[in-house]
Formats: structure tokens, sequence, C-alpha cells
């Protein structure tokens, strides 16, 4: 949801935030601009559209300012125009803005009375004449930025140059990330690591309503009563190779690539004596012992985790689960009782929804375990218990390897879970065994590449299609579709393939593609029946199943054999193939994989 970046110091700023801009595009893509301060004054250029319309608008110039801001977009007030694109500049304020500002109607007629003029729909020019009238009453950033955040209502990470400040950046967040970083050369502002990992991994992770100056390689950080503060440096341990393609065409194809291995880093640090293990996680031994029930919330792909998650934990551990979508659960006034547990499940650590839930939670009494791939980002610094997972950076705004140690991590939490109630060490043994398995299985999925890719090039003029499977098979499905429509743009639908006769059958024509998953033994002949439905209706049928398992050719058209795994660990083999499915279909359909339209990889407000 936008990316911002700042920079002081001896580099050239245009350049750093260019390189910055790249690695941030897959926060937003609608606009870009930047504002560098070139000799006394402030320079904005700006320009609807990807970054190489702002880079042809810069030209060749610009190259000499030391200090800057950049932005790149992701709509939210006002539509994808120049005139919104940041940054935005009022009076002797001008900033880039993540997040929504949810009061900037009544603050700008307030603005409007003192003789502030906007020329844009965006509340981020609101905030730039708020922040600008402190400064005028007070003469000093910091002051102006306190006051200001007196008054703004909702979410907002800032980077801002202040007339009267050349060469200095401040920046601000409250419910949007930011970090500082240092080079030898000066420092940086952004909205995520990946956007400086190619200067340096040395940063400052920002908290709620902390303020940061940076001048050159100086840089100050106050509290949000302005007091002085001092914040630990970090190393971080993501490189800038990991945050690139290395070779491959897409990011969504590196990583759906990573897995095996991002799988293992999860999974393996977490195991002693063959039982899964979280004391180094700081889990207490036998959290779950008296827990009777569990809720899981989460948005997107982490909410189809969280899915199968449930049916995990209360198959093997029978602990209740409760699956919310985070977005809903914040406004339902769930029912909450003693001795249960939460559990926020989150690739970014940042989605707006989520961080709500987990505060809901928390201000319920109930202890909240976060699932969170980025190190110090708001769930994982918010929630009672981090279980970090090691995918590394997901670029891709289709997230693949995120969700699959997602999954892994819900094997884990179930096999500890089933200890604490009472389940025999044998049977956790065997399960945690299976687990290696299924992980060392995950590469003969990735040789499956053409195999699979081939079935998804004939749909490159599908408009429609659906996904169907029963148990786990359905919550692959939901997650299969997900995916496909994200990047791919065909409408499609996951059924539960019994739920398929009560209505949704009437939308199966000639011809319709239908892919069914059958990877679960005790479903299969009901699953089959389902498929045969779907035939006799002209369905064109792709089943995705698994060796050993008793599929006549007759229920399919075409057919995916996946390694032969339990079924409860065939979603770790089913979730690659239908990845690659939808990444092979967005290709023939000539989609932009990595950058899919109306999408952001973090989604940072409501
Ligand atoms: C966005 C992304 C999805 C992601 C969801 C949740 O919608 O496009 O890929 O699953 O947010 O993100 P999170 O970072 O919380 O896992």
């Amino acid at each position: 949801m936008c990316g911002i970046i700042g920079y002081s110091g001896e580099r050239s700023a245009c350049s750093v935030c260019l390189t910055a801009l790249a690695n941030l595009e897959y926060r937003g893509y609608d606009s870009a601009g930047v504002a560098l301060w070139e000799g006394d004054t402030v320079q904005v250029i700006k320009a609807q559209g990807r970054l190489s319309c702002l880079r042809e608008r810069l030209g060749q110039g610009h190259g000499a300012s030391r200090c800057g801001i950049g932005h790149t977009r992701w709509a939210t007030h006002g539509s994808p125009t120049d005139i919104n694109s940041h940054p935005h500049r009022q009076g002797r304020v001008t900033l880039v803005h993540n997040g929504i500002i949810e009061n900037y109607l009544e603050l700008r007629a307030e603005l409007e009375t003192l003789g502030y003029r906007f020329v844009s729909e965006t509340d981020s020019e609101i905030a730039a004449a708020l922040i600008d009238s402190c400064y005028v009453r007070s003469g000093s950033p910091l002051e102006a930025i306190g006051a200001a955040m007196e008054r703004l209502e909702g979410s907002y990470a800032f980077a801002i140059l202040f007339d009267g400040e050349p060469g200095v950046v401040y920046g601000v967040r409250k419910g949007s990330p930011l970090i500082a970083a240092v080079d030898d050369t000066g420092c940086f502002l952004a909205s995520d690591l990946p956007a400086v990992l190619g200067y340096t991994r040395e940063h400052y992770l920002l908290g709620e309503g902390e303020v940061v100056r940076g001048e050159g390689t100086q840089v100050c950080f106050w509290d949000r009563e302005l007091r002085p503060l001092s914040k630990k440096r970090i190393t971080a341990e993501w490189s800038m190779e990991e945050a690139q393609k290395g070779g491959y065409d897409y990011f969504m194809l590196k990583e759906i690539h990573e897995q095996p291995r991002a799988l293992r880093d999860t999974v393996l640090p977490r195991l002693r004596d063959g039982l899964p293990d979280f004391t180094a996680d700081g889990l207490p031994e036998g959290f779950f012992r008296n827990i009777r029930k569990l809720n899981i919330a989460a948005c997107g792909t982490a909410l189809y985790c969280g899915m199968v998650g449930k049916a995990l934990i209360e198959r093997l551990a029978r602990i209740p689960v409760e699956v919310d979508m985070a977005s809903e659960l914040r406004y339902r006034n769930p029912i909450l009782g003693e001795n249960e547990a939460a559990v926020i499940i989150s690739q970014s650590g940042e989605t707006a929804d989520s961080l709500a839930a987990l505060r809901l939670f928390k201000e319920r009494g109930i202890p909240v375990i976060a699932i969170v791939n980025v190190v110090g980002s708001s769930i994982a610094r918010e929630a009672d218990y981090c279980l970090y997972t090691y995918a590394g950076p997901e670029i891709a705004v289709a997230s693949t390897k995120a969700y699959s140690v997602q999954v892994a991590m819900m094997y884990l939490l179930a096999i500890l879970a089933a200890g604490d109630k009472g389940v025999e060490e044998a049977a956790r043994r065997s399960e945690t065994a299976d687990l290696l398995r299924v992980i060392s299985l995950t590469p003969r999925v990735l040789e499956m590449y053409d195999q699979i890719g081939r079935y998804a090039a004939t749909l490159r003029d599908a408009h429609s299609l659906f996904y169907i499977g029963r148990g786990l098979d359905y919550s692959l499905a939901m997650e299969g579709a997900l995916k496909l429509k994200e990047i791919s743009y065909i409408h499609c639908e996951a059924y539960a393939a019994g739920e398929l006769k009560h209505g949704t059958i009437s939308l199966i024509t000639e011809g319709t593609p239908v892919i069914a998953l059958a990877t679960q033994a005790d479903l299969l002949p009901k699953t089959l029946s389902n498929i045969r439905e779907v035939k006799a209706r002209g369905a064109r049928v792709l089943l995705v199943t698994m060796e050993g398992l008793p599929v006549d050719d007759t229920a399919c058209d075409e057919k995916i054999v996946l390694p032969a795994v339990d079924g409860r660990f065939a979603p770790l083999l089913l979730v690659i193939a239908l990845q690659i499915i939808a990444l092979n279909a967005a290709i023939v359909r000539g989609c932009d994989v990595d950058k899919p339209r109306n999408l952001a990889k973090s989604v940072t407000v409501e």
C-alpha cells in the first residue's frame, strides 16, 4: 500500500530514490514521484503510471541532489493521476505518505479557513498542509510533527522535507511501517528493508508514534511525546540477492522454486529430538494444555492457510478452531471466553485488518501467537508470541512461498498442541517424520513444471473456471482460485465439491474448465461422483490427484498426479501445482505476473 523512501547523504538522492522505489513497487504502482533538494529549493517531479514513466520524466537531470524523498502509490483517495501522485507540497512542507488519514475532510475544511487551497483529491495533501500550519506556528519541524500527530486520525508513515532545513529528512509512523537505515554515505527512511538492501543491512525499526530526523550519517529518534530516544541498530538477515530475481523471469517463479528451501529453513530449527519445539521462539511449554478454543484471523492467502490450520489442529489436537477474515472479525464483536488463544497469520506483518484483529484479541485478554515473515513488523512486535517463518523476502504480489511456510507452521503447531492435549508421542513423532518427508518431495512437484504449465496454457482464452474439492482439497481450491484470479484475471470460483449441485452447477456448460482436487483418500469416491456430475454437463476437467489413489481416467480430461503422501500432507504438494497453473495462465494471457492490476502486496489500509 504505497512505498516511501527518503535519503540524505553523499549519494545522488534521485538515484537512491529510483533504486529504492523499484524495490518498493510491489507495494503499489499506480504512480511514482520524488521531491529533491536542489540548491535552495525543493523540486517535485511525479508521474502517473509505472516507475518507468517517472524515470522518463526525470531524464538525465537531477543527479546533483543529495537529499530527497520518493513514493510509489497504490491509490486510495483520488484516482491515479499526476496531480494525486506524491510527493505533495503545501506551504513549506513536502511529504510522501503511506496510509489513510481518516479525518481528512474535517481537517480540510479547517485548513481552508486558514487559507490553504488544495489541488489534489488526496488525504495526504491535507496532512502536508496540517504539518505546514503547525510549522508556521512553531518554526520547529519536530514540534510541527508532534502537533500534527495530535490531530491526525488513521494510519500513516511520512517522509518529510521542511523548507528551512535543507538536506534533512524527517519521518514519523503510526500504523504504517517505516524503518531508518544507515550506510557510510548517509541515511535512508523506507517502508521496508528490500528498498535499501542494495546499500545496507544496518537499520532501525520505528515504533508507533516515533519520529526520526536524518541528516547524512546522523540519525536521531524521538518517542511520541518527543523525548529523545536511543534505538538499537539491527543487522538484517535478508540479503540483496534474496530480494532480486536471480536469473528467473519473474519473482513469482523464483519464489515458487524457493519453497523446498523455505520449508526446511522454517521447520528444521523448530525440531528437537524429532518433535516440534517452540521454546526458542519464546512460546511457553504446555501453552495449549488449557486452551479450549483457538481463534485464527488473517487475510487473503494467509486466511486460506488458517483454514488448513483449522483442519489440522482440530483433527490432531481436538481443539476447536474458529477461522475469521480479519476484516470481518473486527466488526462482529466475537464471543471470546476464558482459556482461548488467537493466531494471527501474516506474511508482511503489516496488514491493517490483521493488526486490528490482533489488537482486539489482546484487548479482550486473549493471548496472541503471530506467524509472520517480516522481522520487526507491527504484528510481530505487538503479538505476545511471534513465530517467524523463514521464507525470505517475498516480492511478487501473489503469495507463494509465504503460504507454504505458514502451512508448515500449522502442522508444527497442530503436533505441538496434540502433545499438550495428551496425544501419544509415537503418533506425534510419526506426524513430524511425515512432515519432513513431504518437504523432501516438494522438488518433485517443481520437476512437473512443464507438464502443469502445458495445461495452464489451455486457459489462455478461458473466461470462467471452477476449482472443486472436499476437506483439505477445498481449502486448497480456495487458495488455487485466489492465485488464478489475482494474476491471470480469469474469473474463478472455489466450491466445496458436494455443495456445487446447490446452485453453482448451473454455470457449468460445454467446455467450462473445472480443476478438481482429489488427494483425500477417504473422500475420493464422493469427490469422483461430483466430478462426474460436472463432466456430464460438459465441463473440461483437470484432475489433480496423487499416485496410488484409485481414479479412473474417464472421470477427467487431463490429469496431474502428485507424489504419494498421506492426504493430511497433500496441501504442501498441491499448492505448488496450483501456483504453477496460475503463473502459467497469467504468462500466456500476457499479464504482469509480479504486479497484477489493482493489487498491492502489503495492505496497510482497511
Ligand atoms: C494482500 C496480498 C495477498 C496477501 C494478503 C494478506 O491482499 O495481495 O497476497 O495474502 O494481502 O497479506 P499478509 O501480509 O497479511 O499475509
